[in-house]
């Protein structure tokens, strides 16, 4: 416990339960399911709506062996090499093993994946996929029919959720156990202003980070609100430097900002091209899968080709697709481009590397259990230990699903019990950083820890950094200056921390590995590097790093036989 909370109102209003679940993506809406199907009291807080995580947006799919000939070992294998020597393989053979029946379950839920005549499920191939293995729906729209099915059914089974709500902080007992969490609710629904729900069990699902960079493919709501919680609380996060640019995004000018377009890898599964600005096909050669190689490959050789010939993208070619394809198969994408003037059948579609994926987050063991007891994490803000270095193209719905569930069970099986939420007897209350704050911090970082970093421009966006904090700090609490309490000023407060710890971790890994390049280090040194990079956050705000070479850690209390 660090004692470190966002300044915040008192809660004026509370309910019971014996579960929360932060966050309405496919991680949190799996596990709200299964803890309402285990008859446990199950509170679903959601930032926005409940369908307006990162979910929706997910395109090309899911991963899972389900096609004749495929086999979990052989999707084990993919996702090892992906990770470049950092995931924890038993993690991994849990996310294959069960990756299959667990979608079953989800089209037993209801999601309805596309199918071939025969009505087999259709597969595609993305990057660092030996095989065609991942299932897709609407096309291109996997993301927003699987929030569909999901999102019926929690309100089928009326499982009770808070909208517009804004997580603040962890509660906990007087033995430092998880008691629930305070949050903000924004102006609609039942409650309104900060409360607290009480439980036992709390589940971060609030998804990724992507809004620490400038261009990102992440909706707004992708603030890191989880991980800084986490921290806040004791947690310990891990791989938090490993963020994976998307290759293929879709370049709308320099200084574009915010949420973009993404293309799906699965247009390159499907046989599109990555061309330069002569026509040149310049993955090819590169790696024996050519643009299907892992993605942090293609965003460095479309990197590199940038560099090389003064561009600032490359370009995406399908064309030879045809209207009918483009219409059927990736429907969204095709409309994307359009809606910015594009015509993919007609011309190549100008693509660059963007923020997508945090790898890292809060680290957790098998269950889904973090450091904190009754504290639990999965889908994008977890670091489960599945990803590694670099996530294995649409390996993170699946790992939501099965994690999630995993989750669900530790928990209808727990005896644990919460006491009353207390007080810290001396916290720390952070001052607030102004919501224009937000843009410096974007800028700083995807300047220096974006796609491509080096010793410098880390250390310059770390001196950036403490310089915001610098003076957040001093004009806290007794000064005059400090913003006041608002959803824009805890985002903003939380985007900070997140910036901090990443640039922290990305400072201290000399090396390149996975989807941390840098360009100072640019081999990879297994033999000094082949180990996590673990940070907790003290007391007095300081950051403590420790490298360890796996993912287990000791058990918590959450691990032994608890009194009913
Ligand atoms: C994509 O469709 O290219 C994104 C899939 C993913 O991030 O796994």
């Amino acid at each position: 416990m660090t004692g470190i909370r966002l300044q915040a109102p008192a809660p004026g209003w509370s309910i019971d339960a014996d579960v929360v679940v932060v966050g309405s993506g496919v991680a949190g809406l799996t596990a709200a399911l299964r803890c309402t199907a285990a008859g446990l009291r199950t509170v679903v807080v959601t930032k926005a709506r409940l369908d307006d995580g990162s979910t929706r947006w997910a395109q090309g799919g899911i991963a899972a062996a389900l096609g004749e000939g495929d086999t979990p070992e052989q999707h084990l294998d993919d996702t090892l090499v992906a990770g470049a020597g950092l995931c924890d393989e038993e993690a991994v053979r849990l996310l294959v093993t069960d990756g299959p029946d667990a979608v079953r379950r989800l089209i037993a839920t209801g999601a309805r994946f596309d199918t071939d005549p025969t009505g087999t499920i259709a597969l595609t191939r993305e990057g660092g996929h030996h095989r065609r293995r991942i299932a897709h729906a609407g096309g291109d729209a996997t993301g927003a029919e699987i929030s569909r099915a999901l999102v019926d059914a929690v309100r089928d089974r009326a499982v009770r959720t808070i909208e517009n709500a804004l997580v603040l902080d962890l509660l906990t007992d007087a033995d430092g156990r998880t008691a629930g969490v305070t949050l903000h609710v924004m102006g609609e629904g039942q409650h309104d202003g900060v409360g607290a729900v009480h439980a036992p069990a709390v589940v971060l699902a609030t998804g990724g980070m992507g809004q620490v960079f400038s261009a990102t493919t992440n909706p707004a709501v992708s603030t890191g609100d989880g991980v800084a919680l986490a921290l806040r609380a004791g947690a310990e996060v891990s791989d938090l430097e490993f963020v994976q640019f998307h290759p293929t995004v879709l370049f709308l000018g320099p200084d574009a900002e915010g949420q973009q377009p993404l293309v799906s890898e699965a247009v390159r599964g499907e046989g599109a091209h990555l061309v330069d600005a002569d026509g040149v096909r310049f993955m090819v050669g590169q790696h024996e899968l050519a643009e299907l190689a892992p993605r942090d490959i293609v965003a460095k050789g479309i990197m590199r080709r940038m560099r090389e010939q003064g561009a600032r993208h490359m370009y995406l070619d399908a064309r030879h697709f045809g209207a009918a394809m483009w219409e059927s198969r990736f429907p969204t994408i095709l409309a994307a481009c359009r809606a910015h003037g594009i015509d993919p059948v007609t011309r190549p579609v100008p693509v660059a590397p963007a923020a997508h994926y945090a790898s890292g987050g809060v680290r957790t063991d098998l269950h889904g259990r973090t450091t904190v007891p009754g504290l639990y994490a999965c889908g994008e803000v977890a670091c489960t230990g599945v990803h590694g270095a670099n996530r294995l193209a649409s390996n993170s719905l699946l790992e939501g699903l099965v994690f999630a569930e995993r989750i669900a069970d530790d928990i209808a099986a727990s005896t644990a019990r919460a006491g009353a939420p207390v007080p810290h007897p001396a916290p720390t209350l952070l001052p607030l950083l102004a919501p224009e704050t937000r843009t410096r911090i974007q800028h700083v970082m995807t300047t220096g820890a974006g796609v491509l970093r080096s010793a410098a421009s880390l250390a310059e966006a770390a001196d950036a950094l403490d310089a915001v904090h610098a003076e957040a700090l001093s004009d806290g609490p007794d000064g005059n200056k400090a913003a006041e309490p608002g959803v824009e000023s805890w985002e903003t407060t939380n985007l900070l921390c997140v910036a901090r710890v990443l640039v922290t971790a990305a400072r201290r890994r000399e090396e390149t590995r996975g989807c941390h390049w840098r360009e100072d280090r640019p081999d990879r040194d297994d033999a000094a590097w082949r180990r996590h990079l673990v940070v907790r956050l003290g007391p007095d705000r300081t950051l403590d790093v420790r490298p360890t070479d796996t993912q287990d850690f000791p058990p918590t209390d959450a691990d032994a036989p608890r009194e009913p």
